[in-house]
């Protein structure tokens, strides 16, 4: 009897960013927004106890690459998701969707019991990945984005 084939499972897992990877961070994020966080900045969030950087990779033969990354706050019962990001040659892989998904773990695993975010009105493939996640429009803060005077939708999901 011929076994069926195995479900290709996503070839990526998940690590706490290190300052090893600050580079690559900074050059996804660079890539992926108008208006993007510094290395510096992103170095600021491995020095706080409540944030937290997490990056998925993926193992080839030339050894491992950084795919996306997410960087959320955990404070109370709240997990506060700050950025997110995919690399353009890694998109629409579920790379996005997973790191929320795994964020949302962490926290549950440490108590949280909401997840909270900000996003700008235009971002409609971040919007389309937060609706389908199962996040809430609650509000909106208008002009949040001060530079181009863009509000912010703000969503929440119960986790
Ligand atoms: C938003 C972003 C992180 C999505 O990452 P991704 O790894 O490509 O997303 P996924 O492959 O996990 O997509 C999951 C779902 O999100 C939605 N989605 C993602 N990209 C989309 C797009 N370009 N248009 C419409 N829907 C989209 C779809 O529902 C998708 O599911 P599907 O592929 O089964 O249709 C990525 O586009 C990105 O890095 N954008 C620039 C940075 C940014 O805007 N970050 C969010 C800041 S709040």
């Amino acid at each position: 009897m011929r076994r069926p084939a195995a479900e290709p499972g996503p070839s990526f897992r998940f690590r706490r960013m290190t300052a090893a990877d600050l580079d690559r961070v900074a050059e996804i994020e660079r890539a992926g927004f108008a208006h993007p966080w510094s290395r510096e900045l992103l170095a600021r969030e491995l020095g706080q106890a409540w944030s937290h950087v997490l990056i998925a990779v993926e193992e080839d033969e030339k050894g491992e690459r950084v795919l996306g990354y997410v960087v959320f706050w955990l404070v109370h019962d709240e997990v506060h998701v700050l950025n997110l990001g995919t690399a353009l040659e890694a998109r629409r892989r579920g790379v996005g969707r997973a790191l929320m998904e795994e964020a949302h773990a962490t926290g549950r695993r440490r108590g949280a019991s909401v997840a909270t975010l900000e996003v700008r009105r235009s971002n409609l493939p971040a919007l389309a990945l937060y609706r389908d996640l199962g996040y809430r429009q609650v509000g909106i803060r208008p002009n949040y984005y001060a530079e181009e005077r863009e509000d912010a939708i703000v969503m929440v999901l119960d986790l």
